[in-house]
């Protein structure tokens, strides 16, 4: 503990638990105490440029003032209502306006807190949608290696059993289906003769478009994604899209499903909802899903309902956060993006222990055969004043759709600079 610790942070620390952390030989954490579009500001008064959103979740940078006025003005009259027999504007409007900016007949949000529960949603409706029509036995999910849905316990075993970081709960995870996304048209018949196969054990088919994330930042393309989707609706199955990281905007387009001209049954969204301010989450559904659960029998009903959904300032957010799509036309430069990206990280292609370099939309990655010395690239980048965190196999910048020319240039040429001194370890 330095003498430079503020008091909140070294009388705190003995009491806090941090994610994926080894509390043995945990580092203390930064202390920030501001942010400011796409910067963060630490207690000392040093910056860090944000190189990966806060977590992918920060669309707009920092404390945009519209979105700070919309929560500001929400907070003044009805922060939070129970959404149980009660009802409020801004949740109502945000599910219209989700409805009617994705694809098809995707109509119906279900709101919660975080992307995991979204994903349980998820999986929920597509399991009570076939019991609701009498189809019992179809509960196990197909997903795919480099995947990641999440941390809670079902979103765990839909997870990449290696790679997804929770191989130790593997024996209390639901058995599921996970096999490698197909490369090629003979990994798509495998693919179709596997969903017709153990067509009456399936549920749904649930994939990450475009971009699996955690697992890696791997892409796929949109002709792939499409030849999936048409093969999993060909052989009458569900298509959940997890967009919890690819949607608003990150992969050039507001939703990746629109570019392959996919509409799933079901789709999870969160992170950039609220541009990085709120915790929301929602998992809309096809209309065809939500006529599944209408009966005269109440127990045929989505037995699902957290505290917390729906929080109007949650909402708020995201309507703001929306209003800036309209207004900002950050689309525009997430799609720019992509060719900055590729230019400024090119360098590292000639860095010894590189694998690949590569961009899609507003996401540049650099993959290493061994990410060795972790924690001396982390240091490093902070002393570079960039905010980046490489985990797995990859250096990867993730920035605010928002962020400037020249802020972007020194994310990219510090990621080259920190590299190339990798490099010589
Ligand atoms: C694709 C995807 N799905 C689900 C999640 C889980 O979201 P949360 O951390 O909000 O539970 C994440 C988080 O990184 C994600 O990237």
């Amino acid at each position: 503990m330095t003498a430079k610790t503020p008091d909140w942070l070294s009388q705190g620390w003995e009491h806090i638990w941090l994610p994926y952390t080894q509390m043995k030989t945990a580092d203390l954490p930064l202390p920030v105490v501001r942010s400011e579009g796409v910067r963060l500001f630490l207690d000392d008064g040093r910056s860090l440029i944000d190189g990966i959103s806060s977590w992918w979740t920060a669309c707009h940078g920092y404390n945009h003032p519209h979105i700070r006025a919309c929560v500001r003005a929400q907070l003044e009259k009805l922060p939070h209502v129970m959404f149980g027999g009660l009802a409020h504007e801004p949740v109502l409007r945000l599910a219209k306006r989700l409805s009617d900016l994705l694809p098809g007949n995707l109509s119906r949000a279900f709101f919660c807190e975080s992307g995991s529960v979204s994903v349980e949603i998820a999986m929920k409706m597509a399991i009570q949608y076939w019991l609701n029509q009498g189809l019992s036995g179809r509960s196990t999910f197909v997903s795919f290696k480099g995947g990641y849905h999440g941390d809670t316990l079902g979103t765990m075993s839909v997870c990449d059993p290696e790679e997804g970081m929770h191989s130790l709960f593997a024996e209390v995870l639901m058995p599921q289906l996970i096999i490698d996304l197909p490369a090629d048209k003979e990994d798509l018949a495998d693919f179709e003769r596997l969903l017709t196969q153990r067509r009456n054990e399936i549920a749904g088919v649930l994939l990450e478009p475009l971009v699996q994330g955690a697992g890696g930042m791997r892409f796929h393309s949109p002709e792939m994604l499409h030849d999936i989707a048409t093969i999993v609706h060909r052989s009458g199955h569900l298509l959940i899209l997890d967009e919890i990281m690819t949607g608003f905007g990150r992969t050039g387009s507001l939703f990746a499903c629109l570019q392959a001209e996919v509409v799933p049954d079901i789709i999870t969204l969160s992170k950039a909802l609220t541009g990085g301010t709120l915790p929301l989450a929602v998992a809309v559904a096809g209309t065809h899903i939500f006529d599944g659960f209408l009966f005269d029998d109440p127990a045929k009903a989505l037995m699902h309902g957290p505290t917390y959904m729906a929080n109007a300032l949650g909402c708020a957010a995201a309507n703001a956060s929306l209003d800036l799509f309209e207004t900002e036309n950050p689309l525009d430069k997430a799609k720019a993006m992509q060719d900055k990206l590729s230019e400024l990280l090119a360098p590292c292609k000639g860095i010894a222990g590189v694998r690949d370099v590569r961009a899609k939309g507003a996401i540049g990655v650099v993959e290493v055969d061994t990410l060795k010395d972790v924690q001396w690239l982390k240091t490093r980048f902070i002393e570079n004043g960039v905010w980046v965190r490489p985990f797995g196999n990859i250096v990867y910048l993730l920035p605010p759709l928002v962020i400037s020319d020249t802020d972007l240039e020194y994310l990219g040429n510090s990621v080259c600079a920190v590299m190339a001194q990798w490099e010589r370890l």
